[in-house]
C-alpha cells in the first residue's frame, strides 16, 4: 500500500485568507476544495474563479469536489484550469463516462463520488473509467458533521476490488474524519482522507495534517508508510 494521503478541506478555512490557509497546510498531499451550488446541496461556496486564484497561490495539488448539478457541463473547466483531481457526484452526472473522458483529456484525474445512501454496486462498471472514488461519510453540504461508519462497507468493497485487480481507483473518504475516526477508515482501506474541521479547527493545522497521516499510517493496511513526514 502507498502512504496515506491527507487532503485538508478549505471549507473549514477562513475564505478571506485562502492563500494563507493553504500555506498553513503546506505538508498536505492534496488540498480539498468543496464547490457547492445551492442546488445539488443546500449550501453555496465558491466556483472556478476562486479555484483559478488558488492554483496560483499554492503548489499543493487541488482536489476539487464538485457538489453541483450538471457536472457534465461545469466540471471540465476545473480540469482545464489545472486541478489535479476533479470529482463529480454520481447522482448528478448525466453521462458519467463522458465526464471522465473529458476530465482526463484535460489532464486531470477523474473522480466519482457517492453519497452515503448511494449503493456502490450501481457504479462499479462506470468506475472503470475513473481514477478516484470519493466515498461520502456525511451527507454532502456542510463541514463539521458526524462520521457515518456504515459507509465503510463501501470502502471495504472498493478496497477488495482494487486489491484483486478488478478496479483501479484511489479510495478517498470525506466527512467527519478526525483523530477519532481516521483509524477505522484506514483499517477499511482508505487511501486518501479529507478532513476539514479536524485540520482547520486545530491550533496548528499543519501539525493536525501530520498527526492524521501518522495515525492512518499506523493502521493496517497502511502500516508500512509511517515514515512519510
Ligand atoms: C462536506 C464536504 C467536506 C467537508 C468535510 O459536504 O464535502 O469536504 O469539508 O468537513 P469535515 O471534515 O469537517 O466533516
Ligand atoms: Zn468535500
Amino acid at each position: 500500500m502507498p502512504a496515506p494521503l491527507i487532503a485538508p478541506s478549505i471549507l473549514s478555512a477562513d475564505f478571506a485568507h485562502l492563500a494563507d490557509e493553504a500555506a498553513a497546510v503546506t505538508g498536505s498531499d492534496w488540498l480539498h476544495v468543496d464547490v457547492m451550488d445551492a442546488h445539488f446541496v443546500p449550501n453555496l461556496t465558491l466556483g472556478l474563479p476562486v479555484v483559478e486564484s488558488l492554483l496560483r497561490a499554492t503548489d499543493i495539488p487541488l482536489d476539487c469536489h464538485l457538489m453541483i448539478e450538471d457536472p457534465d457541463r461545469w466540471a471540465p473547466p476545473y480540469a482545464e484550469a489545472g486541478a489535479h483531481n476533479v470529482t463529480v457526484h454520481a447522482e448528478a452526472a448525466h453521462d458519467p463516462r463522458g465526464i471522465a473522458k473529458d476530465l482526463r483529456a484535460a489532464g486531470a484525474l477523474a473522480g466519482l463520488s457517492v453519497k452515503p445512501n448511494t449503493p456502490l454496486e450501481d457504479w462499479l462498471e462506470v468506475l472503470r473509467d475513473y481514477d478516484t472514488l470519493l466515498v461520502m461519510s456525511v451527507e454532502p453540504g456542510f463541514g463539521g458533521q458526524s462520521f457515518m461508519p456504515e459507509v465503510l462497507e463501501k470502502v471495504r468493497t472498493a478496497r477488495r476490488l482494487v486489491d484483486t485487480g478488478h478496479l483501479q481507483v484511489l479510495v478517498e473518504i470525506d466527512g467527519g474524519i478526525s483523530a477519532d475516526t481516521v483509524e477505522q477508515a484506514a483499517e477499511a482501506g482508505v487511501d486518501c482522507f479529507v478532513a476539514g474541521s479536524a485540520v482547520y479547527g486545530a491550533d496548528d493545522p499543519g501539525r493536525a495534517v501530520a498527526a492524521l497521516r501518522q495515525q492512518a499510517a499506523g493502521v493496517s493496511p497502511h502500516r508500512t508508510s509511517a515514515t512519510r513526514e
